[in-house]
């Protein structure tokens, strides 16, 4: 396919406001799937791909479209649906020339909206304002067009609107795809420069890489290096998803693909990284990915120690997936052997230990999160630290310095007051207002990442009823006064409920801890004190009181069924316990430093 006719975009919007369903609606109008695929869902489904044991995420849809006799490639790169992982967006939106820029007509312009179209702007793409879901009653198209005016600086005859679900309007979008998205630069005749954007591990094929060709021309059979790690490997299939999977003999510049290489090694690969000919290599690596750094850590531990092997790996193959997480063996007394793991944010780490959960199965004791710190220490020397457990010796330590990240909410106007009023309550600094339209708002504060995984998220649902959304970029590190509280249980020092806090904030915060933890810890036959202490001194302290014999000897004298009930009950529960000293603690009380409220 020559180059002047392919079209390489991408479609970013917030979450749920139809970007799937248009994408179908695209692969449907352009003839690449039938009505009834289109009623399945193409590609939203993970594992559709299932041929010859082979389960892919199409990731990237090449679609042949026949327009005035001739013939274009569209190719339609998926951004990863999660909403605060920028650098996953801006590696999909590296491989494409331009992006449509999805609004619900319903919603208007949202938090991620705003998120998505700056990178889109930063990466120089060629950007296609569109308004979908003008089909419902509630859809305000002209309202929004104005938003997109006042915010992006989008008249209102550029945005496009339409109905993903009912098909109105789409042909136009196909138009304005081809009319306005540049066709790829790049020269099918230099060497080979192909740049990863992402990968997937399949069992019986190893990693599979999906790739975007600059220059040159890929084929198979071919010798190729990564630039990075200096890895070659023999192309054994490549291909592209239309949507299904249909291997080709070649890739010329301009198009994207994936490439199959029985690569077993997940380290040979690296998201950003650039493809060459090994034979005839080019020297110059695309400007790859700013590698992201993973902002929150939390320790994740197998709940039965046998399961660490199993941990690990599963890890290992998520990392391939995604190269914004990272894990190194961990081990605490109490907990026992696990692993720190590092996330870009709250949502990235909530989604990777439910897919280690549900995917790999494996039942795992979490603790809470906390951010890296850096510690300027009395001998002049830096450190960062990420957990708490590492703090050195109080007498040591200097200045503290904390990452702070600046929060834009996006807010029905009459929830300014309660929103100011949270972030004030977590050591925000405000910075300022835009309104949107007369309804909406704009705020923008700078709060330390530390308050802002707790519960801003949850709060600000809340507070606006679900309409509120956020989205943050971490600015730089400040100096701050903190200090290390330690949690005792039943006299025992319990490393991973240690948090680190604002020395202001080290009150309320102890008792409101050692509060949340009478709760979740269950009676024992003994009384357990609990107690949040800073430097050896206690500042807060609860106590749970025995469990009364005669409640035991109640349910031993049960009926049959129900002593059962209770047993499989307390097996349940034991799943997610861990012994610390005499005291079970459950999973849901190494959690509870983030229930502030
Ligand atoms: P995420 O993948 O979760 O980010 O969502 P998305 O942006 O891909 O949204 P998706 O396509 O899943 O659509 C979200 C919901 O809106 C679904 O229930 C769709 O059926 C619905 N929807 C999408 N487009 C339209 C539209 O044009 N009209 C109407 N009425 N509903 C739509």
């Amino acid at each position: 396919m020559r180059p002047e006719n392919i079209r390489n975009f991408s479609i970013v919007a917030h979450i749920d406001h139809g970007k799937s369903t248009l994408a179908d609606r695209i692969l449907l109008q352009t003839g690449a799937i039938s009505e009834r695929e289109f009623r399945d869902q193409v590609l939203d489904d993970m594992d559709l791909e299932r041929e010859r044991g082979i389960t892919i995420k199409a990731r990237a849809v090449a679609i042949r479209y026949q327009r005035d006799n001739e013939e274009y490639e569209l190719n339609l790169i998926d951004t990863p649906g999660h909403v605060d992982f920028h650098y996953e967006v801006s590696r999909s939106l590296a491989a494409c020339e331009g992006a449509l820029l999805l609004v619900d007509a319903t919603q208007g312009v949202q938090a991620q909206t705003v998120a998505n179209a700056y990178l889109a702007l930063d990466g120089d793409l060629a950007i296609i304002p569109v308004v979908n879901k003008i089909d419902m009653a509630a859809a305000r198209p002209e309202e929004v067009a104005e938003e997109m005016d006042s915010t992006f600086g989008f008249t209102p005859e550029e945005c496009l609107p339409c109905s993903a679900k009912t098909g109105m309007g789409v042909d136009r979008i196909i138009d304005a795809i081809i009319e306005q998205v540049p066709p790829p630069p790049g020269n099918p005749d230099d060497k080979l420069r192909a740049l990863i954007f992402d990968s997937h591990f399949d069992e019986f094929r190893g990693v599979i890489i999906y790739v975007r060709l600059i220059d040159g021309e890929l084929r198979k059979g071919q010798r190729v290096k990564m630039l990075s790690t200096n890895a070659t490997y023999d192309v054994t299939e490549l291909g592209q998803f239309r949507p299904q999977r249909r291997a080709v003999d070649s890739l010329s510049a301009g198009q994207v693909g994936y490439v199959i290489a029985s690569i077993k090694d997940l380290r040979d690969i690296h998201i950003g990284d650039t493809v060459t000919d090994a034979a005839n290599p080019s020297a110059d690596r695309l400007p790859g990915y700013e590698e992201p750094k993973p902002m929150v850590y939390c320790g994740i531990f197998p709940t039965d120690n046998d399961d660490y092997d199993d941990l690990r790996q599963a890890l290992l193959k998520l990392s391939l997936n995604d190269s914004s997480f990272s894990f190194e063996p961990e081990s605490n007394e109490g907990l026992g052997f696990g692993f720190r793991c590092g996330f870009l944010g709250m949502l990235h780490m909530e989604i990777i230990a439910q897919r280690l959960e549900r995917e790999e199965d494996i039942d795992l004791v979490q603790t809470a999160p906390s951010v890296t710190y850096e510690l300027g220490l009395r001998d002049e020397t830096t450190i960062s630290i990420n957990s708490p457990d590492k703090v050195p010796d109080p007498s040591t330590i200097e200045s503290w310095s904390e990452p702070i990240a600046k929060v834009s909410f996006i807010t029905p106007s009459d929830s300014i007051g309660p929103i100011m009023q949270l972030c004030q309550d977590r050591r925000g600094k405000y910075l300022r207002t835009e309104y949107l339209s007369q309804s909406r708002t704009i705020l923008v504060y700078e709060l330390p990442l530390a308050e802002l995984i707790v519960d801003v998220y949850d709060r600000l649902k809340s507070i606006t009823r679900g309409y509120g959304t956020l989205d943050y970029e971490i600015i730089g590190f400040q100096k701050a006064d903190l200090v290390k509280m330690d949690v005792m249980v039943a006299s025992e020092k319990v490393d991973a409920l240690s948090t680190i806090v604002h020395r202001e904030f080290a009150m309320k915060r102890g008792r409101r801890l050692v509060q949340k933890l009478k709760q979740e810890i269950e009676r024992h036959m003994f009384p357990i004190a609990v107690q949040a202490a800073i430097g050896g001194k206690i500042i807060a302290r609860e106590t749970i009181s025995a469990l009364r014999k005669n409640v035991t000897a109640k349910c031993y004298g049960g009926d049959i069924s129900r002593k059962r009930k209770l047993l499989e009950k307390q097996k349940e529960g034991k799943k997610r316990m861990k012994q610390f000293g005499r005291v079970e603690i459950p999973q849901k009380a190494f959690l509870a430093v983030l229930q502030m409220e």
